[in-house]
C-alpha cells in the first residue's frame, strides 16, 4: 500500500460551466505523482498542486517516446457518492503496455489507489450534470537525460484529472467516419495492442484528411493486406450485421479497450453472438448494400457508445440505419451508463466505490 502524501493545493480553481464541458479542456487543483528510480523502485507517491513539471530537454521521453498512458472516469451517482468503472482493468492494461515499451510496471493496487486517493481529493470536481464525468489520465513518462536508444533508468508515473462532457462535437448523435487506405495504425509484431503516445502521434494525418473531407474520425484497416477492419481513431468498432455482432480481435494490432469488453460482455449476457474476427471492409460495404449492416457503433472510456452513421470506404458511402442511432447501440450505451452513473443495479460487480 502507497503511503501518499498530501501536499494539496491552497488556492482552489473556479470550477468551469457543467453544461459546457466538452472533452479534455479543465484540470482539477491538484495531481498524484509518484517517482521511479532504476535500484529503488517507485518512491515518493504524492499529491501535489496541478502544476507544470520540469524535465531536462534531454529526457528519453522527448526523443524516443518512451510513454505510456491510461483513460478511465469518476461518476457521480445520484445518491452524491463517487465511483469508478472497472480500474483494474486499466491498471492491468497499462501493465501490458510497459512490458512492451520497457517501462517497470506499476502494481495494480498501486494504480487503482492513486486513481482512487486524487479521485477522493477532487471530489468536488466529479461534475454531476447529466452525460458528464471526471476524466482521469494516468501516464507514464521517461525522465532520463541520454540521447542514447535505451530504456531509461527513471521515470515519472503521474495522474491528472478534468472535468468532461462529450467526447465528440455530435454528443450521442450519430459520427461519420471516414476508412482509411492510405496510412495504417498496426501491424503484427507491432504497438498496435498497447495505450502508448506513439500510436497516436502516428494517427494524425488520417485523422485530418478525415477531418478535411467532413468525418469525425477513421477506421483503420490490417497494416498487412489494408482490407479487414481493426479499430478507429479514440475507439473500438462494432458492426451488427443480420442479428449477429462483429469486432476485430484483440490479437497483437487492436487495443483491448476495456468498454469494448464491457459490451462483449454485456451482448452475450443478452443472448446475441458476437464474433471476435477479422472482418473485411469490403464484406461491411456489401453487408450495407444488402441492407444486412443493421448498426455500427464504437465503443471507449472518452467516447462510451457511440453510432456510426456513415462509413466512407474509397468512392462508396454506407449509411447506416437511415443515420439514426440503433436500438441495441442505445441499450448498450443506457445500460453501461446507467451502471457508471449508478442508475442501474450493478450486476456485473464493475463499479469500484471511491471513500
Ligand atoms: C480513452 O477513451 O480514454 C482514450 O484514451 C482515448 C483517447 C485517445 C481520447
Amino acid at each position: 500500500m502507497l503511503n501518499i502524501k498530501m501536499d494539496l493545493s491552497k488556492t482552489k480553481k473556479e470550477k468551469p460551466d457543467e453544461k459546457n464541458l466538452s472533452f479534455g479542456k479543465y484540470y482539477t487543483d491538484n495531481m498524484f505523482i509518484m517517482d521511479y528510480t532504476e535500484g529503488k523502485g517507485w518512491h515518493d507517491p504524492r499529491i501535489v498542486p496541478y502544476q507544470n513539471i520540469s524535465l531536462d530537454p534531454a529526457a528519453m521521453v522527448f526523443h524516443y517516446a518512451q510513454e505510456s498512458f491510461e483513460g478511465l472516469k469518476a461518476y457521480k451517482t445520484a445518491d452524491g457518492s463517487i465511483q469508478l468503472f472497472r480500474p483494474d482493468k486499466n491498471a492491468e492494461r497499462m501493465q501490458s503496455t510497459h512490458k512492451r515499451i520497457c517501462i517497470p510496471e506499476v502494481p495494480v493496487e498501486d494504480f487503482v489507489q492513486a486513481v482512487k486517493t486524487l479521485v477522493s481529493v477532487e471530489k468536488d470536481w466529479v461534475p454531476s450534470e447529466p452525460e458528464t464525468s471526471l476524466y482521469l489520465r494516468p501516464f507514464v513518462i521517461a525522465t532520463e537525460a541520454h540521447l542514447g536508444v535505451k530504456p531509461s533508468s527513471t521515470y515519472m508515473f503521474m495522474v491528472i484529472a478534468s472535468p468532461v462532457g462529450a467526447y465528440y462535437e455530435e454528443g450521442m448523435n450519430p459520427v461519420k467516419i471516414f476508412v482509411e487506405d492510405e496510412y495504417v495504425r498496426a501491424t503484427p509484431g507491432g504497438t498496435g495492442f498497447i495505450k502508448c503516445g506513439g500510436n497516436y502521434a502516428a494517427s494524425l494525418a488520417s485523422q485530418v484528411k478525415a477531418h478535411d473531407l467532413g468525418y469525425s474520425q477513421v477506421l483503420w484497416l490490417d497494416g498487412v493486406e489494408r482490407k479487414y477492419v481493426e479499430e478507429v481513431g479514440s475507439m473500438n468498432i462494432f458492426f451488427k450485421i443480420d442479428g449477429k455482432f462483429y469486432t476485430a480481435p484483440t490479437s497483437g494490432t487492436v487495443l483491448p479497450g476495456v468498454t469494448r469488453m464491457s459490451c462483449i460482455e454485456l451482448l452475450k449476457k443478452w443472448g446475441y453472438e458476437v464474433k471476435e474476427e477479422h472482418i473485411a471492409i469490403v464484406d461491411i460495404m456489401k453487408a450495407a448494400k444488402d441492407g444486412k449492416l443493421e448498426e455500427v457503433f464504437g465503443t471507449g472510456t472518452a467516447a462510451v457508445i457511440s453510432p456510426v452513421g456513415e462509413l466512407r470506404y474509397e468512392d462508396e458511402i454506407a449509411r447506416i440505419n437511415d443515420f439514426k442511432t440503433g436500438d441495441i447501440t442505445q441499450k448498450l450505451y443506457d445500460t453501461l451508463t446507467g451502471i457508471q452513473w449508478g442508475k442501474i443495479k450493478d450486476d456485473m460487480n464493475w463499479t469500484v466505490k471511491v471513500d
